[in-house]
């Protein structure tokens, strides 16, 4: 197939085989991850390490690019707190994403894309201040339980942030009043918590 016929291929949502994605890029990047979706657009919002783009498809989905190791831990993070009924963007897993601008493929963080603003960015009124802290108050309690870590708690950014939670990682939704949490790629979840359950199921 050539090349154009490959990058459709990776708009409509289809994975690439090796020799397929080979054709691409000469020496895509090493690992077993799916050579998936294809991005163009870079998002406005941005973050410290990561880049973060929008993939071309459909149903856009948010790539995030940078190192294979803090994307994996975030990724992994992600997962259990999705499973656990955490307010989390719904992860979709790591894939090779091709940038077709650069010719090249990337390690990318895949997920549903989620509405809202930052909250580092939001000016709440008092009453509407105090609903969001309380649903994040519930969040933290569900996150405490699974042995959530965050770096932040654990360093000297702590004056940024929010029970550990930096607020450019909080999104709020100011239609629905949902708010999504992001970004846990320096955190840490204590697996010993995570998979002893004395409570019988009732983590939530
Ligand atoms: N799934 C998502 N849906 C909507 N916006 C997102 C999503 N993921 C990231 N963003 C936006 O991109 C910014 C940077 O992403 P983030 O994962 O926090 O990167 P970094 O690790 O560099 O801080 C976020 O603060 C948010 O505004
Ligand atoms: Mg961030």
């Amino acid at each position: 197939m050539n090349r154009f016929g490959l990058l459709r291929k990776l708009i409509e949502g289809k994975e690439l085989t090796f020799n397929e994605a080979n054709t691409l890029e000469k020496t895509p990047p090493n690992s077993n991850f799916p050579f998936k979706y294809i991005i163009v657009e870079k998002l406005k919002e941005q973050g410290a390490n990561a880049e973060i783009y929008l993939t071309k498809s459909k149903n856009p989905r948010i790539a995030k690019l940078g190192y294979e190791k803090t994307l994996l831990n975030g990724y992994k993070i992600q997962r259990e707190f999705k499973k656990r009924g955490v307010k989390v963007a719904n992860p979709r897993g790591m894939f090779r994403v091709y940038n077709p601008n650069l010719k090249r493929f990337f390690t990318a963080f895949v997920m549903e894309y989620a509405k809202g603003e930052n909250l580092s960015k939001i000016e709440l009124e008092n009453p509407e201040f105090e609903i969001v802290q309380k649903k994040l108050e519930k969040e933290i309690k569900k996150m405490k339980k699974l042995g959530y870590k965050s770096y932040y708690a654990r360093s000297k950014y702590l004056d940024e942030s929010f029970f550990g939670l930096k607020l450019e990682n909080i999104l709020y939704d100011k239609a629905t009043g949902r708010i999504t949490l992001l970004d846990f790629d320096f955190d840490k979840l204590d697996t010993k918590k995570l998979y002893t359950n004395e409570n019988g199921g009732n983590n939530r």
